[in-house]
């Protein structure tokens, strides 16, 4: 592996796993960040990447529905590995307004995928596709998403992205294409869009700024930190076989009031200003998410067995590190919540939201 080519390197799970090539890995090569630049990508969350590594980290700004673009890059820089992030992720964007959905999830895996096929050509052995456990559906009580369970999508998002593993399954089976799929649960760490659940709660939390929780919280999910899900995917880059598919997951059920609850309990603690305490106080119940998926679970048993790999962040240690993250980057926050995104929240939503 020694020119590597990230799409979406630039959002949360991307810069993460950039960040962990060059700084854990001990990777060696050359890194390739693919990234439109859209309101979740930012350039920033890799500044400190480009300026220690220059010889060895470049970005290219484009889209990855540009033909053109893709076959540039993958030619210019000799790429003979694709770690395939790039993706709108947001589920609540994809009920709002689906079509980006479908053009980058979809269109752009397949312009992905064909370039991929001619680049076999000049060395490329392996396409990684970075998925979702969205992609299998709802859980009721009991039971754990495997590799064998069947697709059923529920949202735009998780439609979206189920499409773009059956092209890049179609692609292995009628070409040969080397590729790889991981499907994961939920992320959360450093550099999470603060649209998404726990960095959201953090920072209204934070501010003594209502939690909207979604029904009554019952719904749950399966939290990973970003670190062990960057581990999982370079351990599946250098030994995973081809054509298969492992599933990812921290093992740590959590219904989103339980969830939110804990945020409001350790600011207590990591922040304690009186006026907010307790914080659970600012907790609502709000309209729920239309086809709300009641329970995500992963039997992340196949890459325990084949890879070795296992979560070594516990929920508690890694909520700390990162609500700590969060208090000590707000700059961060404000940059990434200025124009396009907020643009597009008053848009949908009106003024209001945040
Ligand atoms: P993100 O929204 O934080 O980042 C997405 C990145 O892709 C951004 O940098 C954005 O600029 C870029 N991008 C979007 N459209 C593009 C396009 N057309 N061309 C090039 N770049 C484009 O997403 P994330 O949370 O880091 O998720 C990364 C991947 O992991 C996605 O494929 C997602 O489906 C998957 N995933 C996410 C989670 C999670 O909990 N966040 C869990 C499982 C799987
Ligand atoms: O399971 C993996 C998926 O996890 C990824 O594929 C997606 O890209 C990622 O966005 C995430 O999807 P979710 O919909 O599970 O994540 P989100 O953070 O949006 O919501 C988590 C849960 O919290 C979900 O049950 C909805 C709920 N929620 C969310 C928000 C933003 C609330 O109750 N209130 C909120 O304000």
């Amino acid at each position: 592996m020694r020119s590597l080519l990230v799409t979406g390197g630039c959002g949360f799970i991307g810069s993460n796993f950039i960040r962990f090539l060059f700084r854990e890995a001990g990777f060696a090569g050359r890194v390739v960040n693919f990234d439109k630049i859209t309101y979740a990508g930012n350039p920033e969350n890799l500044a400190d990447i480009a300026r220690d590594f220059p010889d060895r980290y470049v970005l290219v700004r484009a889209d990855i529905c540009n033909r053109d673009a893709v076959k540039d890059a993958l030619e210019r820089w000799a790429v003979d590995t694709i770690c395939h992030f790039a993706a709108e992720s947001h589920v609540d964007r994809s009920i709002v307004a689906p079509e980006a959905f479908i053009r980058t999830n979809v269109e752009g895996t397949f312009v992905l995928l064909e370039a991929a096929r001619e680049q076999r050509k000049s060395g490329l052995q392996r396409f990684h596709h970075v998925s979702t456990d969205e992609v299998y559906g709802s859980l009721g009580p009991e039971g754990f998403f495997t590799e064998e369970s069947p697709y059923r999508p529920n949202s735009p998002y998780s439609a979206s992205k189920a499409a773009s593993d059956h092209l890049v399954r179609a692609y292995h089976h009628t070409y040969g294409l080397p590729v790889t799929v991981s499907n994961c649960s939920n992320n959360y760490g450093p550099y999470q869009f603060p649209e998404k659940l726990i960095p959201l709660m953090i920072l209204h939390a934070a501010a003594g700024k209502p939690l909207p929780v979604y029904g009554r919280g019952v719904n749950v999910r399966d939290w990973l930190h970003v670190e062990d899900h960057c581990r999982a995917i370079w351990l599946i880059l250098q030994h995973g076989r081809e054509g298969e598919v492992y599933n990812v997951g921290g093992r740590c059920e959590r219904t989103n009031l339980e969830t939110v609850e804990r945020i409001c309990d350790l600011l207590d603690e990591m922040v304690p200003d009186q006026r907010l305490r307790p914080r659970r106080q600012f907790i609502r119940f709000v309209t729920d998410r239309p086809g709300h998926d009641l329970r995500y679970a992963i039997d992340c048993g196949k890459i325990e067995r084949e890879l070795g790999w296992r979560p070594s962040e516990t929920f508690d240690s890694g909520l700390r590190k990162t609500i700590a993250w969060y208090l000590e980057h707000r700059p961060w926050v404000e940059r990434v919540q200025s124009g396009e995104y907020r643009r597009w929240m008053q848009r949908h939503y009106g003024e209001g939201r945040s």
